[in-house]
């Protein structure tokens, strides 16, 4: 018996002295760009599972199948996690592809475990990149991401798009931080486009999110209700320029691209909360048929409109209520609109246009 304890204890030691000399030595690869050796990667995953079946074995699981609670997870998804796990519809962003290890792709994640996932979302995980989002979210909204991650993997890239916009965008913490929901179906294209170089689009969506921290004052800038209707002066100004406005909300709600087309200036410059499209052909080709699949789903109604002409530049700024279902799901938002217009010889085109919007449940 004393034998083998001795041979047991040489054992050990003889592993501790080789495990020494791999840390001694620097000889193990600590690079995110060179994958574990195999005995590495299983040691370290079954840790790392055990460790949180552990701790996420006493998580009690609220009530996750509020439509209201999968969208707000959608918006918080949206600024917050797809960057690293991506998003229906959007091809690899620069954080994922060189992260190791490598973000799970949950659009693809079908068997969501929610005590384990609320518990990661929580406590994020040692030298892996997952951020502990306790820092910065209280428990209702990790739920929200966890109701929200069930859902998911059923989506579409369209119905992903329209839900991240009904969201009131990027809200967490206190719910204080709302921002506009009109960005988000941007996303996609922006990552793609900055793995390929164009570094200011991503950026941009980023400080987005982040400075609409800053200001939670903005927010009580939208005006309470007001009279319905066009303003007076607007339709003797620029009665032609209003009636352009006009048909394209209703090409819009028609869903006739063409001519919604049309009625752009080829160099148009379109904002969406942040996100940016310099010409009516990445608009035709990137957010154009999103936008209009949400406007066929949902009521358009105009509230306010007013705006002014002075020679061939005019502006027309509308505030609407949008209400509705989407995917089959309540859907009532508030959309503020800015168009800026120019005369030509085949009559008004839409030179810039800004839209954002928010959640009309909240105030
Ligand atoms: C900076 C990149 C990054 C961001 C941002 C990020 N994650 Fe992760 N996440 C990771 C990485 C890397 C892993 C894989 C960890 C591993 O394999 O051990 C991971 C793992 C996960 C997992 C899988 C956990 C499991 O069951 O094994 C979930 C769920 C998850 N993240 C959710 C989120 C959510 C929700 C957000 C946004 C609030 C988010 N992550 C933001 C990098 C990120």
């Amino acid at each position: 018996m004393k034998r083998y304890l001795v041979s047991f204890a040489g054992i050990v030691g003889a592993i501790i002295v080789i495990l020494a000399l791999v840390v001694a030595t620097g000889v193990y690869n600590v690079a995110a760009d060179d994958a574990h050796t195999a005995v590495v990667y299983n040691l370290i995953e079954t840790a790392r599972d055990r460790s949180i079946a552990v701790r996420a074995a006493n998580v009690a699981v609220p009530e996750l199948s509020d439509p209201q609670r999968i969208r707000r997870g959608a918006g918080n998804y949206n600024s917050m996690c797809a960057g690293c796990h991506l998003k229906p519809g959007g091809g690899k962003t620069e954080i994922s592809r060189g992260l190791y290890p490598i973000p799970p792709e949950l659009a693809r994640v079908t068997n969501i475990d929610p005590a384990r996932t609320f518990w990661v979302i929580k406590h994020g995980i040692k030298s892996t990149g997952m951020p502990a989002w306790s820092k910065s979210m209280e428990d209702p909204y990790i739920w929200d991401m966890v109701a929200f991650l069930k859902r998911l993997p059923a989506m579409s890239a369209d119905e992903y798009a329209a839900e991240v916009r009904a969201s009131g965008g990027h809200s967490h913490g206190g719910g204080e931080t709302m921002s506009e929901n009109r960005e988000s179906a941007g996303h996609s294209h922006n990552d793609e486009e900055s793995a390929e170089g164009e570094h200011s689009h991503n950026d941009n969506s980023h400080s987005h999110d982040d400075s609409d921290e800053g200001e939670p004052a903005s927010h009580e800038h939208v005006p309470p209700t007001t009279p319905a209707g066009t303003d007076q002066n607007l339709a003797n100004t620029a009665g032609d320029a209003v009636a352009t406005v006009k048909a394209f909300h209703a090409a819009m709600s028609s869903g006739n691209a063409a001519q919604v087309v049309a009625m752009l200036d080829p160099k148009v410059l379109i904002m969406e909360s942040g996100n940016v499209e310099r010409s009516r052909q990445e608009y035709a080709s990137h957010h154009l048929p999103a936008d209009m699949k949400f406007m066929r789903a949902i009521r358009y109604r105009l509230q306010r409109q007013t705006g002014d002409a002075v020679g061939d530049l005019a502006w027309v700024a509308s505030e609407a209520s949008l209400a509705g279902e989407l995917s089959g799901e309540p859907m009532d938002v508030v959309s503020t609109e800015s168009l800026v217009l120019k005369k030509t010889a085949r009559g008004w085109k839409i030179v810039h246009i800004h839209w954002s919007s928010r959640d009309a449940t909240k105030a």
